[in-house]
Order: C-alpha cells, then sequence, then structure tokens
C-alpha cells in the first residue's frame, strides 16, 4: 500500500495512511514521513496499535532517542517514555519542547493513552509560516536576535493546582538550565527560517526585560494566529509527530477534570544555528545525561 499523506490545513498539518507502524519500515517509507513533516511540520496516524515500546521503536525511526526530560524521571519504568499527564501538569502554554537546553529535541512524538470526552486538543503552531507573516522590518531586525530560555519559568497560573501539579512543577525545575538560542532558527534539513521563541524564552539578549516581553509578545502573536495553526482532537490509539525545531504547540485545558493521558517520546536534535551560522550555547546546567548530540552539516 502507497503512503498517503493528507493535508489537514493550507499551512499545517497532514495524516498519513498506508504505514505499517509495527513492521520495520523501508527506505523510501522513513524518505516518505520525513518529506512530510519537512512540508507540514506535524503529521499524525491514525489507528495505531502501538505500545510505550512501539512508540519508541517508532521514533527511532527518525534518529537516536532522548531520554524522558532532564528532571523528569521516564513513565512506567521505561527510559524515553515522558508522561504527560492531567494529573500532574496541563501543558496549556505555548512552548517548544525542553528549549532550555542547547540541542532541544528534533522532533516530538505523543501518542493518546487517555483521551477526553471533549476537549483536550493539542495545538501546533507553524513557526516557519510565522517569520513569513512578520512584516520585513521586524522580520530583519528578529534575523539579529538571540534569546535566553530557561526551565525555570513563572508557573503562576489562573486556576488553583493541586499537590500532584505542584509536585511535577517542583522536579522540572529542581535543576537549572538555561541556553542562548537565536530568535530566528535555520531548519538543517530545509533552509527555512522559524521564530524560536516560545513559553521558556525569558529575555531577548540586550534589552531591558520591559522591551523584551513587549518584543517576545509582538513576536509570538505571529505564531499564534489561527492561520498558523492546526487544531488536533484526540481519539484513543492515534500518534502525533510534530517538528519540534520549527513549531511551537499548546495542550488546550478546556476538559474540566477529566484525566487526559498523552505519551511522549523525543528524538535528539542538533546545536541551532542562527541565520548568521551561530551556533546556540547552553548558559546554565549540562543536559548532556538527557540528550546525544545529532551532527548536522555547517
Ligand atoms: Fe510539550
Amino acid at each position: 500500500m502507497p503512503v498517503s499523506i493528507r493535508k489537514l490545513t493550507s499551512r499545517i498539518g497532514a495524516v498519513v495512511e498506508g504505514v505499517d507502524l509495527t513492521e520495520t519500515p523501508d527506505l523510501p517509507t522513513v524518505t516518505a514521513l520525513r518529506d512530510a513533516l519537512n512540508l507540514h511540520k506535524a503529521i499524525v496516524f491514525d489507528h495505531v496499535s502501538l505500545d510505550n515500546a512501539g512508540q519508541e521503536r517508532v521514533a527511532r525511526w527518525f534518529g537516536e532517542l532522548t531520554t524522558a526530560h532532564p528532571n523528569v524521571p521516564a513513565a512506567d519504568g521505561t527510559r524515553n517514555v515522558l508522561a504527560v499527564d492531567s494529573a500532574t501538569s496541563k501543558a496549556n502554554e505555548w512552548h517548544t519542547d525542553v528549549t532550555f537546553v542547547v540541542n532541544p529535541p528534533q522532533l516530538t512524538t505523543l501518542r493518546s493513552v487517555v483521551t477526553t470526552p471533549y476537549g483536550g486538543e493539542t495545538l501546533i503552531a507553524n513557526a516557519a509560516a510565522a517569520y513569513l507573516d512578520l512584516p520585513e522590518p521586524l522580520r530583519v531586525l528578529a534575523d539579529t536576535l538571540r534569546v535566553v530560555h530557561t526551565n525555570q519559568y513563572d508557573y503562576a497560573r489562573p486556576t488553583s493546582t493541586t499537590a500532584q501539579r505542584l509536585e511535577y512543577d517542583r522536579v522540572f525545575v529542581s535543576k537549572p538550565y538555561e541556553a542562548g538560542h537565536p530568535v530566528v532558527r535555520v531548519h538543517p534539513l530545509t533552509g527555512e527560517r522559524g521564530l524560536f521563541i516560545g513559553g521558556f524564552a525569558k529575555r531577548i539578549v540586550g534589552l531591558s526585560s520591559g522591551d523584551s516581553a513587549d518584543l517576545l509578545r509582538i513576536l509570538q502573536s505571529y505564531v499564534t494566529r489561527p492561520e498558523n495553526i492546526l487544531r488536533w482532537t484526540w481519539s484513543p490509539n492515534q500518534l502525533l509527530i510534530f517538528d519540534n525545531r520549527i513549531t511551537q504547540h499548546y495542550g488546550v485545558d478546556n476538559y474540566d477534570d477529566h484525566p487526559r493521558r498523552l505519551n511522549r517520546v523525543t528524538v535528539a536534535g542538533e546545536v541551532p544555528a542562527g541565520v548568521d551560522g551561530r551556533r546556540s550555547e547552553q548558559l546554565v546546567g549540562d543536559a548532556s545525561h538527557y540528550s546525544g548530540l545529532l551532527e548536522v552539516a555547517a
């Protein structure tokens, strides 16, 4: 059966059919999936029958896995699975995964384990489209900027929290990490430029905290435009893969107290490069226990 790719929106997202995720894939299949990721940024497989080991195996088609998280332990006796569980965190902030380390994961896989009777969608935004939407003077400015990302971000949320969520947050921040990245990242496979900011972006280098917050808010408003977003409604046994180099995502907290559980496996990435070729740097902490380094051509 040939691989079929069906677009979900103009700018982001596609459903993939005709791939048996329980088989060992041939090279053309992996190439077709990588091409689909490069083009659509987020791809979805429906009716998958995978367990944790199966999800890890499929993620490995794209490269070496990271461990679950720099600070948060892996789920269920695994090494590579992070539980994205409403009992511990709702992830309802725009972010790119683990951007507080020097080489964040190149891609993220999410598998639905427990889905909600309503709501609980995952939003994924195309940060390359956001960059292209910027008026030229802002694009030129963004090209020159660097930004510090940290895991020590503000956890204050408007809704009440639980002891379990407070504990998760405590572990999440227990060891500090900071990384300096270009605000505009060049994708190593496509050459596309994307805004590389999101919830862990703390301050733009060289600006006051007030100016930095204002500018980040303006840039972020282009990422979160509705046209740049895929709103994915989960059913059980689906696998979503998104390109973590050039997207942001958000778990919508609109499902009351229903339990929701996605299992996440991420693939190690390279050190990002900006428009001028300058690479990211780790400023605080050492996350080498979390992720190997993907080598890409300069
Ligand atoms: Fe995430």
